[in-house]
């Protein structure tokens, strides 16, 4: 059942070359959708990505009775009434992590709501402990039943000081989102510094919000007011992990490859990481242009919060590396189940090693074989798509619509259109 890819590898060849442009990015977009919970009036969103996870995001609104209109490809607009539900739906909330960026917003205005746990990708375990300490912080009550959250704050979040223990993504923007609402000033430390989250920002300061700090550990927030959407349509900011795969695949197999539409500076880890390999990286306002090298050298690659290397390319990068004439290490420090896929890449001939739940060792040069795959999660699926661009043979790409089409618009076109052998097959319609 579902989609699948198949794709015939080019055995090592540099053989890619054309333009790719980059898509509004999943991790801006889907946040922007929750924060629409905070206008009084009708938003609009512009430059969306067209994939399953934003469907979700909108199906969640739709299903605590927004209105939402999709206007043209990338276009929506959204109208939250005054007696949305607060409960999530559950089946899509359950399966989806994002959703929890929803609870922030709803919480701050409507004074309650209740969630399942949320699930996502499986690259580990993925708490919610900051979630919750922090509505408690704000002057709400926590219950969990039967794996149903209710968070209740009868008489509106107030605004607190807190100090986050880890830095993470949703929760700074959950929290950020939930004080516009809230009485009084909140200040977030040790907030994370993704650009998604200046993107948010901005949309949020554009229309009414008092945020400074957003791209720094400090977040300062003042409260108190709902937002106007009138005249303040929001452009979602380009997707630097879609551009950062596209980067990562030109580096192993593009004659010439250019990326358009993003921002080369939202990729500056990744960028001296391939310089260092040896890969010919050029860098424009809004573009980049990269060229496969004849022979790739180690590196070590060490994931890190924003602006170092970021988890979400760990997995090409680990790809890339099999490439490489020697040893480098792979040191994932954000998720421990997200090196688990290095399973395939050795069958598919990689020479890798697990230290532990967190380090590989790759040994290179290896010659990649196809295989038949099924892709764990959105980012290990892209990696297993590069990697099958690279055997030698054919591969069979297993589960592409619960997973990467949860994070990349129309990949398998695109990659056609640079030159990749690629065809897609809905199994369901035999
Ligand atoms: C965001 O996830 C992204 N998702 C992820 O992208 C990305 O991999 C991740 O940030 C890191 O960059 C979205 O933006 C929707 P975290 P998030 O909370 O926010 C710990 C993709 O493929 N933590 O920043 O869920 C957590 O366990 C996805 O597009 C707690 O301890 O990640 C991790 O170790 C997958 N308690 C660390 O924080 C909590 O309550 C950072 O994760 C929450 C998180």
């Amino acid at each position: 059942m579902g989609n699948t890819f198949i794709i015939n590898g080019f055995g090592g060849e540099r053989k890619l070359r054309g333009e790719v442009k980059i898509t509004g990015a999943k991790n801006a977009a889907l946040k922007a959708i929750a924060a629409t919970v905070l206008f009084g009036d009708k938003v609009t969103l512009e430059n969306i990505p067209e994939i399953d996870d934003v469907f979700r995001m909108f199906e969640l609104l739709k299903g605590m009775g927004a209105e939402v209109e999709h206007r043209k490809a990338g276009s929506y607009s959204v109208v939250v009434p005054r007696n949305l539900a607060t409960e999530l739906p559950f089946e899509i909330a359950k399966r989806m992590r994002a959703s929890i960026v929803f609870t922030g917003p709803i919480l701050a205005r409507f004074g309650e709501v209740s969630f399942p746990h949320p699930g996502g990708c499986l690259i580990g375990s993925r708490p919610v402990d900051l979630f919750m300490e922090g509505f408690e912080k704000m002057g709400a009550k926590v219950a969990l039943k039967d794996n149903k959250y209710t968070v209740v704050a009868k008489n509106g979040l107030k605004g607190t000081e807190f100090f986050l223990k880890n830095q993470s993504v949703t929760v700074t923007e959950t929290f950020m989102m939930a004080a516009v609402c809230a009485k009084g000033t909140t200040v977030i430390k040790n907030a994370a510094m993704e650009p998604e989250i200046v993107d948010l920002a901005q949309f949020l300061i554009k229309c009414g919000a008092k945020i400074t700090g957003a791209g720094t550990p400090t977040i300062t927030i003042k409260g108190g007011k709902l937002l106007v959407g009138k005249g303040h349509p929001y452009k979602t900011m380009p997707d630097r992990i879609d551009a950062g795969s596209f980067l990562i695949l030109g580096a192993l197999a593009a004659k010439e490859l250019r990326i358009t539409n993003c921002n080369p500076i939202h990729l500056e880890a990744v960028i001296e990481s391939l310089r260092t390999a040896g890969v010919d990286v050029e860098t424009k306002k809004t573009e980049i242009i990269v060229r496969a090298p004849a022979t790739i050298k180690p590196i070590d690659i060490k994931t890190h919060e924003y602006p170092g290397f970021p988890t979400d390319l760990q997995a090409p990068m680990t790809v890339f590396l099999t490439q490489a004439d020697g040893e480098s290490k792979v040191f994932e420090t954000i998720f421990e189940g997200r090196l688990n896929f290095t399973e395939a890449l050795a069958a598919m001939g990689a020479q890798i090693t697990m230290m532990d739940p967190h380090r590989v060792l790759v040994r290179g040069k290896s010659e990649l074989r196809g295989r038949k795959l099924t892709s764990p999660d959105l980012r290990a699926g892209l990696a297993f798509v590069i990697a099958a661009i690279v055997a030698k043979g054919e591969s069979v790409i297993h589960n592409v619509d619960t997973t990467i089409d949860r994070g990349y618009e129309d990949v398998d076109n695109r990659l056609r259109a640079i030159g990749v052998d690629i065809k897609r097959i809905d199994q369901s319609e035999f």
